[in-house]
């Protein structure tokens, strides 16, 4: 029987993984044998990290040596530095200023000394948040302000952003979104990367291949648009009439829908009581209100419009209510997601390197066939 073709390849079963398990039917996400609702909300990221790469949750030592390590990794080499000021003279988009950053953390050195390549896992992890700090501050005509060796991955990027050290409502805000995002089976940027690995191609690379496919609004682009939707309804009473005017333009709406989940995405969840916590101290009130009732509006609407096709509140709206509540500006939702997906990238390059296997699907060729070549002078029109 020859190869069915699977669009987009739907249902493909591509590789086997302990790092995360995504049931769409069920709205489940288990995180190396964690619900995500049993871990997210009392991990910092330092420990959710040791768990997607070691597969066990780190002891006491263990974790302040993890924790050591990446606060020598938190400083830049300067040529990253001047492709930031060149980026930002041009105001050029977060996330691809952290693209092109990313690939030049080759040339960090190694605080150690140690003879492993300066790229090393912890030093990718490490300086994301730190490029994304400084960037945001060389974008708005500021100095980059240091890291702080006592503070923490979730807390030193709020501080790297602002200079003053944030609320520990905020950082633990942020640990919560940081832990929920970190892994998700086998996304597009997640697969992409241990495509990149599987070539026996080196981590670094992996992870600027990654973070190319995230950058797409179908993936990790869509936080800030959900948020912009919230702040153009403006309130309440114009929320059906904005939204059944975009459906109807056959515009889709940015914050629901999801490949696997068919049911509501259980990372929604998590960020949402995140978010109620948050707002219940900090952050705009009335705009999380709001956001409720364009949530609600907008479930009701896509089962009117597009019935059957099983559209939930995924990951990306709450993700928009919760950075926001924290402080962060929409420009850096998508690479602050990247900040913590670049902890699941890395373990699935991990774990692609141990299952060396070359990743080389097949297409159906669709074009013609026996064309006849013909010289230059001879092609008319
Ligand atoms: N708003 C309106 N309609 C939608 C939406 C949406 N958010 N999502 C899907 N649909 C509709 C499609 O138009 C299509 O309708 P049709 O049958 O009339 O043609 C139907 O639902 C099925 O859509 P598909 O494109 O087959 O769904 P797919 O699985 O490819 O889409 C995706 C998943 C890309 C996430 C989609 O739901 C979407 O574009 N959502 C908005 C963007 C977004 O929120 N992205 C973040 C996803 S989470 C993450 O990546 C971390």
């Amino acid at each position: 029987m020859a190869p069915q073709t699977m669009p987009g390849l739907d249902g493909v079963i591509a590789a086997e993984t302990r790092i995360s398990g995504v049931d769409g039917e069920a709205g489940e996400l288990v995180i190396a044998g964690f619900p995500l609702e049993e871990i997210a909300g009392g991990a910092t990221f330092e420990e959710m990290v040791t768990l997607l790469w070691n597969d066990v949750l780190p002891t006491g030592p263990e974790l302040a040596r993890f924790t050591s390590r990446l606060a020598a990794f938190r400083n830049l080499p300067a040529v990253t530095l001047e492709v930031l000021k060149a980026a930002a003279a041009s105001k050029m988009p977060v996330m691809d200023a952290l693209l092109m950053a990313a690939a030049t953390l080759r040339l960090s050195a190694h605080p150690t000394g140690e003879s492993e390549s300066s790229a090393s896992i912890e030093g990718i992890l490490a300086q994301f948040p730190v490029v994304v700090a400084a960037y945001w501050r060389l974008l708005q005509g500021e100095e980059p302000i240091a890291a702080r060796p006592n503070l923490g991955h979730a807390a030193n990027y709020l501080t790297m952003l602002t200079g003053s050290a944030p609320a520990a409502e905020q950082v633990r805000a942020l640990e919560t979104y940081l832990c929920t995002v970190a892994d998700h089976g086998l996304n597009a940027s997640t697969f992409t990367a241990r495509v990149i690995v599987s070539t026996r191609s080196d981590i670094l690379s992996a992870v600027v291949g990654a973070l190319g496919a995230l950058k797409g609004p179908l993936h990790g682009g869509a936080p800030g648009p959900a948020l912009d939707m919230v702040f153009e309804i403006g309130s309440a009473e114009r929320a059906e009439p904005v939204l059944r005017a975009a459906l109807e333009r056959g515009e889709r709406l940015m914050g629901f829908g999801h490949r696997i989940y068919k049911v509501r995405d259980p990372r929604a969840d998590v960020l949402a009581a995140a978010a109620s916590r948050l707002y219940s101290t900090e952050g705009d009130k009335d705009l999380y209100a709001l956001a409720l009732h364009v949530e609600r509006t907008a479930l009701r609407l896509l089962d009117e419009i597009k019935p059957g096709r099983r559209l939930h509140t995924n990951v990306e709206f709450y993700t928009a209510l919760l950075l926001h509540g924290i402080g962060l500006p929409s420009e850096l939702f998508a690479p602050t997601f990247a900040i913590g997906r670049v902890a699941g990238w890395i373990a699935h390059c991990l774990e692609q390197q141990r299952f060396d296997r070359l990743i080389r699907p097949q297409s159906a060729y669709t074009g013609d066939r026996n064309r006849k070549w013909m010289p230059i002078e001879q092609r008319h029109g």
